[in-house]
């Protein structure tokens, strides 16, 4: 195992997770662009992205998250002669902030989006299984929720096989392409966690991060 990848709580089995500055504007321009997931996950009406939105993009991420993390491939270890390659950005997920006067609750919802050619192989599965430890374990969230467009049948449905609860549909709440559609509310509590990943819980402070994520390497969970 990769004594770099042990017991680091930015990485998981293929991916690093890195943090969203203001030089990343080409890359979230990019992730922008993507209109299909753009409106996969925005509400807003599918406005192409201007600079001043990408801008205020980061200035959430960095003042009203309380994580949000750009979803890197890592680079293939380096020959001694080498410069290390820098990680790939594939994709970017968030926690949502805890306001002052409600973060006893310990509630926080994720945001995530994986680029396009890179959907589909299992990267999304494996950053929401590191967001959840990171939660659960540094945290010290209780609660993690997670929603959807019901027109995006394909993300709840995995959202509910990594082990969250469909806690609510919220009826023709969203419009879209000329409809109201629904909206899927999923949740996953601290102990619905632990039983589902307790295994991986108890590999922290050993290689947990390392171990914890690779069973969800190349599986659909
Ligand atoms: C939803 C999303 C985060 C899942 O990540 P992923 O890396 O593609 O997912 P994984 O490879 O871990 O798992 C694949 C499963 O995700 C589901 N899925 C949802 N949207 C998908 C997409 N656009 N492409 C591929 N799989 C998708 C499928 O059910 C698939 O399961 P299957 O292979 O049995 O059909 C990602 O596809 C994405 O960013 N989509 C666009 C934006 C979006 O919908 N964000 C979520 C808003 S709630």
């Amino acid at each position: 195992m990769d004594s770099n990848t042990e017991n680091n709580p930015w990485r998981s089995a293929r991916l690093v997770y890195t943090a969203i500055d203001t030089d990343d504007e080409p890359f979230l321009t990019v992730m922008r662009a993507d209109a299909s997931s753009f409106v996969n996950m925005n509400p807003a009406p599918p406005l192409p992205g201007s600079k001043k939105d990408i801008t205020s993009e980061i200035e959430y991420f960095r003042d009203s998250c309380l994580l949000a993390v750009k979803i890197c491939l890592q680079p293939a270890a380096p020959s001694p002669d080498e410069a290390s390659p820098n990680p790939i950005p594939i994709g970017k997920i968030t926690l949502t902030g805890l306001s002052p006067r409600t973060s006893h609750h310990r509630n926080s919802s994720i945001g995530i989006s994986i680029l396009n050619t890179y959907q589909g192989q299992g990267y999304g599965s494996e950053a929401i299984r590191w967001v959840l430890r990171w939660a659960f374990m540094y945290g010290n969230l209780h609660r993690i929720e997670i929603g959807a467009f019901a027109w995006n049948e394909g993300a709840w449905k995995l959202y509910e096989r990594l082990g969250f609860v469909k806690e609510g549909v919220k009826r023709e709440h969203f419009f879209s392409a000329g409809r109201y559609w629904d909206a899927v509310d999923l949740g996953m509590l601290e102990g619905e966690w632990r039983r589902l990943y307790g295994s991986e819980v108890e590999k922290v402070g050993g290689s947990g991060w390392q171990n914890g994520e690779s069973s969800s390497s190349n599986s659909k969970a």
